[in-house]
């Protein structure tokens, strides 16, 4: 085990802190840090755990938060992350998410800190396959991402492995799969919010596409609560830190997913069970993009980090009705 780092002194940066996954890492790392720990949290938009407002694309202002807290542990998570969107404005997805990775990673040579990066990156940037057996594994061969959102993200990765080969840098990429649960904030964006809002407000749900190679026609997806997605974060960081004298410079990717496939269907049967009330669902044209089946395998986040998801798709949902009915 390396002894160089101390747990106490590190300072822990969190881009994209005001968006809903960057908010529960914060509350999670606050539970389990000592309160001595610094965590600065950064964003373009203001938020409830965001310590200073700028945007990563904006090199001055992203050095002068290295010149001024020097974190050791980041976790990168700012980025735009809407797969339909990003096939209509691909200009703003390269901008914020790869320019804004390569901004970040430029401070992080610059300043030689000897960095532990988590890298947020996705599903997206596998291809649609049929995956129900094993799960898709973070092979190579399996890369072929069907958005720009999932090229974006893809293109990070590659860059940020070029970089741990040239400064002082140990990267993890965590590939989410489809996050929910915990404490909703920002906008509906995803198929859980958006259904169970509909649901409040007694409006029509539409389902994108019902002609998918899947058992029902709708898109499956492998859904991972965001507190499990919270503890792969630290244990990649911990692990990172414990192993930087073995493995320096080392770069991994890694799926954070729960290996169980669930379709756009059975989540809205799930919601109804859950609410006990009825969806009125309207089954409208695919969402550009879309891939039809997305499972993951979580046997190198098990092996690498001794993680396993703990939360069911149920859990999420019951935490997002409650974060639902808690807003108005
Ligand atoms: N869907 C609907 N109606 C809606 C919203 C979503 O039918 O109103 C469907 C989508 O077509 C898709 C599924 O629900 O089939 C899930 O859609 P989400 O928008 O909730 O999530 P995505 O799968 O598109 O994307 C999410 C993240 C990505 C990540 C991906 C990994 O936003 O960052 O999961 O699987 F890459």
């Amino acid at each position: 085990m390396d002894t160089t780092y101390d747990i106490n002194h590190v300072c822990i940066l969190v881009t994209g802190s005001s968006g809903y996954i960057g908010f529960n890492i914060i509350q999670y790392l606050k539970t389990v840090v000592d309160s001595n720990v610094k965590i600065i949290g950064i964003d373009k938009k203001p938020g409830p755990e965001t310590t200073k407002c700028i945007d990563i694309t904006n090199t001055i202002r992203l050095e002068e938060v290295f010149e001024d807290h020097h974190p050791t542990w980041i976790i990168h998570l700012a980025a735009l992350i809407q797969v339909g969107e990003s096939e209509t404005e691909p200009e703003k997805y390269w901008h914020n998410n790869f320019t804004g990775t390569f901004e970040l990673l430029k401070c992080i040579k610059k300043y030689n800190l000897n960095t532990k990066l988590v890298f947020a990156s996705s599903a997206a940037v596998y291809s649609d396959r049929e995956t129900l057996e094993t799960g898709l594994t973070e092979g190579i061969s399996q890369l072929k991402p069907s958005s720009v959102y999932g090229d974006t993200k893809l293109s990070c990765e590659r860059l940020i492995e070029s970089y741990c080969k040239v400064c002082s840098l140990n990267a993890t990429c965590l590939r989410f799969f489809n996050v929910g649960g915990g404490v909703r904030i920002g906008k509906l964006r995803h198929l859980i919010p958006i259904a169970l809002n509909c649901l409040k407000n007694d409006q029509v749900f539409n389902i994108f596409g019902n002609d998918y190679d899947t058992e029902d026609g709708t898109c499956v997806r492998d859904y991972v609560h965001v507190n499990d997605v919270a503890e792969a974060c630290y244990k990649a960081l911990i692990e990172m830190s414990e192993f930087l004298v073995s493995i320096p410079r080392s770069f991994r990717a890694c799926n954070i997913c729960t290996n169980i496939g669930t379709s756009v269907k059975q989540v809205l049967a799930t919601i109804e069970e859950v609410t006990g009330r009825t969806l009125k669902i309207k089954e409208v044209t695919k969402r550009p993009g879309d891939p039809g089946t997305l499972i993951g395998s979580t046997l190198i986040a098990k092996s690498y980090l001794d993680w396993t998801p703990k939360c069911t798709l149920k859990d999420i949902i019951e935490d997002e009705w409650l974060s639902l009915k808690r807003c108005n």
